[in-house]
């Protein structure tokens, strides 16, 4: 076809030079492309034509300049944005070598600027303010509202004044936790204005772990809402944080106030809960303060905000970002990944809780005067259509979501997407698991009628944004491949002894030198922030997810290598919910691990060992799962309670997870040499109670 010469003659011109990026030797060999035996999906030439990277030659070329000039390339994005005063000569610093001192990262140092100003009142300035920044949708699809830039500045102006009015300064954290209402992109706008750190808690978190990150970043207030509905059920959020805040005050953190949003279609003011002299209701101060209020100019470096994830041990990490790198960072991989325009309507269904709101619902879109559409509700309320209602409601032209949700959509099938038009749709998105090459096919063939390219996004919360990339005009797709690296990205795949494999190989993902959006260091803990991610490969940051790449240099994801699981694209630490488990008092020990699911991607399979006497019940199991959901939060609850007499440990008392993971995926006949095992038998026995 014509899309496809097209792009094999562009390969063949390639600029000489760009045979020394090594993953893309295959793209500018072209042929390789071109052979038949391999599955590719091209843009068509009329998407090509308009996109900011039209080519594999354009990439080439930005790619290697980024590598080459690190510090040109990204002072030249940087200058888009308003610096109160331009960074220092040196554009940035790193050291990513334990070996050679303290790991460090640094961009844009000593550069002032604020992200909320660039987002708000740059755009404003530049004549947006009558454009909408956001488009809110309410679970009810009776309900919406909207905000232009002017008022989006106005709202975050008035919380900013209030924040400054009860004390917070820069450097203060606070903490949020609301689910997606206006005022959640408002709030962390209006703490970057005044230079606070935001520590935005997913409202799905339950008493304990909100309680847990209150002490660990000891904010003055919290900010929430009183309740919201998901789908038919209204969740009492204000509870929650009532709870969490007696649990974090027996840790001696007292939190003096607790600014309450009234999300009066969730649940009247009459009927919430409160505590005079610490509860305040949005609505009842808010609207008083002035709408106008001085910005902060804090440094590059200052911190933006913490999010916290999880990692191989119980006690998730708080991930630290700065200000300069990530507005840099998260503006320009918006702009191209998916290949944003002025007149584009985007929409990303993840929710602020999440990095990928933070980077992909706040910042990035609205550094770039974009207008985003944000939906308060559950994806398949009132009925799987729900999505493609809103899409052609708000005439969504970018649709940014997770595999777990294309899943679970394909099986309630495709009349549900059919009855809708969906034909302003241009660019798809994924992000957080790998998504399987049906589920991609489907998001391509039936919601993107075989016309809009898939931006299939790998990164984490540590890299702050999109690491690798299609680009969406740029070259064919492979369905399912996350494909090749953002600009200034080195990924790199290494052996078991950190030693860089070349060619079609599989092995550990690594990044070699820095990036803007890169955190800095895990909050109050920079020993684990080194160990975790420095140490295991050094001179590498450390992703945890293993990779392949194949003849053509494209990159497929391969899933975590370490033990962490991906139950729906999102990140639990199987630490946390054996933790969990076995602070029931009838739980002896307990051992979980991640078990492929036809939608969730990975399910929680937990292996339960009793206290002695204890008989296996229904009951048991319930109180079990439940005290997962107590703990952490409905979204880790276990799929799979199996019980287990005990668990097959090595002589050291260490438990063989890799036996434990194939017996949980029934895959019998690969479990392996046994025999070192202190006691071969449990395996039998965990077999023989499988289908208990
Ligand atoms: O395993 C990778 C997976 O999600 C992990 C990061 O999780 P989190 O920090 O919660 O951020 C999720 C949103 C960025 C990664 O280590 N992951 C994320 N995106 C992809 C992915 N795996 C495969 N393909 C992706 N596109």
């Amino acid at each position: 076809t014509t899309n496809h010469l097209r792009h094999v003659e562009s390969m063949a011109t390639m600029p000489s030079g760009a045979g020394n990026i090594p993953h893309l030797n295959a793209i500018i060999l072209g042929e390789a492309l071109a052979s038949e035996e391999n599955d590719l999906i091209f843009p068509s030439d009329d998407f090509s034509r308009q996109a900011h990277v039209p080519s594999p030659q354009k990439y080439l070329e930005m790619y290697k300049r980024s590598i080459e000039d690190p510090a040109g390339f990204w002072s030249d994005f940087a200058s888009d944005f308003f610096w109160k005063q331009r960074w220092g000569e040196q554009v940035y610093f790193e050291n990513l070598d334990v070996s050679k001192g303290d790991i460090r990262i640094e961009w844009f140092k000593g550069g002032l600027t604020n992200i909320c100003y660039n987002c708000l009142d740059r755009n404003v300035e530049a004549g947006l303010g009558d454009r909408i920044a956001l488009y809110w949708e309410g679970n009810e699809p009776c309900l919406d509202g909207s905000l232009t830039y002017n008022q989006l500045l106005q709202n975050a102006c008035q919380l900013a004044n209030y924040l400054k009015d009860i004390g917070v300064k820069k450097g203060d954290a606070v903490v949020v936790y609301l689910p997606m209402l206006m005022e959640l992109p408002i709030t962390m706008l209006a703490c970057a204005r005044i230079g606070a750190v935001h520590s935005v808690v997913f409202a799905g978190f339950s008493v304990e772990s909100l309680a847990q990150r209150v002490v660990d970043c000891k904010p003055k207030v919290v900010i929430t809402c009183n309740a919201v509905k998901r789908g038919s059920k209204v969740i009492h959020l204000k509870d929650i944080v009532d709870a969490a805040l007696v649990e974090s005050a027996k840790s001696g953190v007292c939190v003096d106030v607790c600014l309450t949003y009234e999300n009066e279609s969730a649940l009247k003011r009459g009927s919430t809960k409160w505590e005079e002299g610490r509860d305040i209701w949005w609505q009842d101060v808010i609207p008083k303060y002035p709408t106008t209020c001085a910005v902060e100019w804090v440094d590059a470096e200052d911190p933006l905000f913490l999010l916290y994830t999880s990692g191989s041990t119980g006690k998730p990490k708080g991930v630290l970002h700065t200000t300069g790198g990530y507005m840099v960072y998260t503006a320009t991989t918006f702009k191209y990944a998916f290949d944003y325009k002025p007149s584009d309507i985007y929409w990303c269904t993840a929710d602020c809780g999440w990095i990928t709101g933070h980077s992909y619902v706040t910042y990035g879109p609205l550094l770039n005067g974009a207008t985003v559409v944000i939906y308060e509700g559950a994806p398949n309320y009132p009925d799987p259509g729900r999505c493609w209602d809103i899409v052609d409601k708000y005439k969504v032209t970018i649709f940014y979501t997770a595999p777990t949700l294309v899943r679970s959509l394909m099986r309630d099938g495709d009349e549900y997407v059919k009855r809708y038009s969906r034909k302003s749709l241009r660019v798809l998105g994924s992000v957080g698991e790998p998504i399987n090459p049906s589920a991609w096919r489907w998001f391509f063939n039936v919601v993107g009628d075989s016309r809009c390219p898939i931006s299939d996004t790998w990164w984490q919360t540590e890299t702050g944004g999109f690491m690798m990339t299609p680009l969406p005009g740029a070259w064919p797709q492979k369905p399912g491949s996350a494909t090749f690296p953002f600009f200034g990205v080195q990924a790199v795949i290494v052996d078991e002894k950190g030693v860089e494999i070349e060619g079609e190989c599989s092995g550990y993902l690594c990044i070699k030198s820095s990036w803007p959006g890169a955190f800095r260091t895990l909050y109050g803990d920079h020993e684990r922030y080194e160990t975790t991610y420095f140490k295991p490969f050094s001179g590498y940051y450390f992703s945890g997810d293993g990779c392949s790449r194949d003849k053509d240099g494209y990159h497929w994801l391969t899933g975590r290598v370490d033990d962490v699981i991906n139950v729906s694209g999102h990140r639990i630490g199987t630490a946390e919910v054996e933790s969990a488990l076995v602070s029931h008092p009838q739980c002896a020990e307990a051992a979980v691990v991640g078990v492929e699911h036809e939608v969730k991607g990975q399910g929680i399979y937990a292996f339960v060992t009793l206290v002695d006497g204890v008989p296996y019940s229904e009951d048991l199991r319930k109180s079990l799962i439940l005290i997962v959901r107590k703990q952490i939060g409905a979204f880790a609850a276990p799929d799979r309670i199996h019980w287990a007499p005990g668990l097959p440990k090595t002589r050291s008392g260490k438990i063989m997870r890799r036996i434990l993971r194939k017996i949980a995926s029934k895959q019998l006949d690969e479990l392996g040499d046994t025999s070192t095992l202190a006691d071969p038998n449990v395996v039998d026995q965990l077999i023989a109670l499988a289908d208990t």
